[in-house]
């Protein structure tokens, strides 16, 4: 296993369409057993093929249980609720911008040996199936948003939700 490098927006392969997994081989293993350590060494939440300069229909997801899902030639059956809230991106370091996201999501994909099966996300895990399946088709979440959030703004969202927030207690 090796950590990639993660392309960076500006990079035109992020805008390409992704092409479908045909053989599911040691090659597609060792690039997602790679996009894995990728994902977990940049403390992401998702990771697209194309992130790693890869244009093949594949991306891992951490889901709330903390698991990495695979998902090979991954699409959307069914979605319903709404949710809106702050969403970065590892290609597009240090930035957010609020995206309205489904807030259930049902994806079907093949596992990475080819078997089909369906997996469900809520909340972060729906926001980041839509996000990663987007990047398959060469799209950014930059394009749902007028603006990125500042930080003063992504701190008062964190506190508003109730998130712990690393600050200096200062003595008295
Ligand atoms: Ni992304």
């Amino acid at each position: 296993m090796a950590i990639r490098k993660i392309v960076i927006q500006g990079d035109e392969i992020l805008n390409k369409v992704c092409r479908p997994v045909t053989e599911f081989n040691p090659k597609l293993h060792e690039l997602i057993d790679d996009m894995r350590e990728t994902l977990a060494e940049a403390n992401g939440v998702g990771l697209a093929a194309p992130q790693v300069g890869i244009l093949r229909r594949v991306v891992v997801v951490l889901n709330d249980d903390e698991e990495i899902i695979e998902l090979v030639n991954p699409e959307i059956i069914a979605q319903s609720g709404e949710q809106r809230g702050p969403e970065g991106c590892l290609s597009i370091p240090g930035k957010f911008g609020m995206v309205t996201r489904p807030n259930l999501v049902r994806v079907r994909a093949q596992d990475r040996f080819g078997n089909w099966f369906e997996a469900e996300g809520e909340g972060l895990t729906a926001r980041a199936f839509c996000h990663e399946l987007e990047h398959l088709d060469g799209h950014l979440y930059v394009e749902h948003i007028d603006r990125f959030l500042t930080e003063e703004e992504l701190a008062a969202y964190y506190r508003e939700m109730g998130y712990e927030i690393e600050e200096e207690t200062s003595e008295k």
